[in-house]
């Protein structure tokens, strides 16, 4: 071997490469910024919070909410968004569709949600690339959500 150095090097490499594929593969680049973004999920959970206090307050939605499990919904609204943005959470609550039904929610009262979580996420200096990343998320669950 005219360079030992060389093959030294080479182990290394592939000993770490090994190791790399053992563990879980690390949440880098796009998908990993906007869970950042938001805070992670001590982030999203204050951004819930903030959410559920300006529904209380919107009188155009509180009224669908009256008996709500709030812990419940904390939880599970904040798991959600943790894991559409690609965090390690795992939603276990209700699917959307089935949770929503019968609740005949309008355009009107989904617009308004996504307005008080747009607040919401403002007034938690989440940057605006990033809002609109997530609510391009949710915007594909709208036809879930609205009377069915
Ligand atoms: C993108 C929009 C929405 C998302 C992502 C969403 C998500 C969720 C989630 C994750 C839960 C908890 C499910 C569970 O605990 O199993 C929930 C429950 C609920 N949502 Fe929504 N929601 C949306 C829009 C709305 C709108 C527009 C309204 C009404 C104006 C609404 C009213 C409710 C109510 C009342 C509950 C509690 C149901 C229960 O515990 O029985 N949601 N939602």
């Amino acid at each position: 071997m005219k360079n030992p150095g060389s093959l030294l090097i080479l182990v290394f490499l592939l000993g770490v490469g090994g190791c790399q594929t053992l563990s879980k593969p690390a949440n880098t680049g796009e998908d990993a910024a906007l869970y950042q973004a938001l805070g992670e999920r001590s982030g999203i959970a204050t951004i819930v919070t903030d959410l559920m206090y300006r529904i209380a307050d919107d009188k155009r939605i509180a009224f669908q909410f009256k008996g709500l499990d709030v812990t419940r919904f904390h939880r599970n609204l904040t798991d959600l968004l943790c894991a559409l943005a690609n965090g390690p959470c795992t939603y276990t609550g209700k699917g959307m569709r089935e949770v929503h039904s019968g609740m005949d929610i309008t355009a009107t009262q989904f617009n308004a949600l996504v307005e008080d979580l747009i607040l919401a996420m403002e007034a938690n200096q989440v940057p605006t690339t990033a809002q609109n990343e997530l609510l391009a998320k949710l915007a594909p669950m709208y036809d879930d959500v609205r009377d069915q």
